[in-house]
């Protein structure tokens, strides 16, 4: 399941803050990363996972994400820092677009494991398929 979900702000005229808790993200927070200094025009991602979920944030700048299940695809623009895209297991997701300066926050609920990782379109609508069947 793909959600946009909103992170709770606490509003200040000094600045900002939001939180990501466990009331946010459902699940329990194993990783953090981020891309950053993404030059123009590159892609990032081009994979599924068969057990990670991750929330995507644009902490600055803005980025499109592509997800795909199979079926159907959608893009989202990410561009809000209290705003997170919620991406299950078995979806497949492509990055691009990155405007200059931009980062993409991942957290996840799983530690680092290419075993979980479908690298290869044609492994993952196979996978889909038997998944779905
Ligand atoms: P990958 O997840 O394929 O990047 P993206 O989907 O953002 O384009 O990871 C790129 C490389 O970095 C790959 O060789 C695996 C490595 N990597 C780690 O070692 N640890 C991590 O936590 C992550 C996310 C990637």
């Amino acid at each position: 399941d793909l959600k946009n979900l909103a992170i709770p702000k606490i509003e200040d005229p000094r600045g900002n803050l939001a939180v990501i808790e466990n009331n946010v993200v459902p699940f329990e927070i194993k990783r953090v990363y981020y891309l950053f200094d993404v030059p123009s025009g590159s892609t990032r991602g081009g994979h599924a996972h068969k057990t990670l979920s991750q929330f995507i944030v644009a902490l600055s700048g803005s980025f499109d994400v592509i997800v795909k299940d199979g079926l159907d695809q959608k893009r989202f623009s990410l561009n809000n820092p209290s705003k997170g895209l919620l991406i299950t297991p078995g979806i497949w997701r492509e990055l691009e677009n990155f405007s200059s300066g931009s980062v993409c926050l991942v957290i996840a609920s799983e530690v680092y494991d290419e075993d979980d990782y479908i690298r290869d379109f044609e492994d993952f609508t196979n996978y889909n398929r038997v998944e779905r069947s």
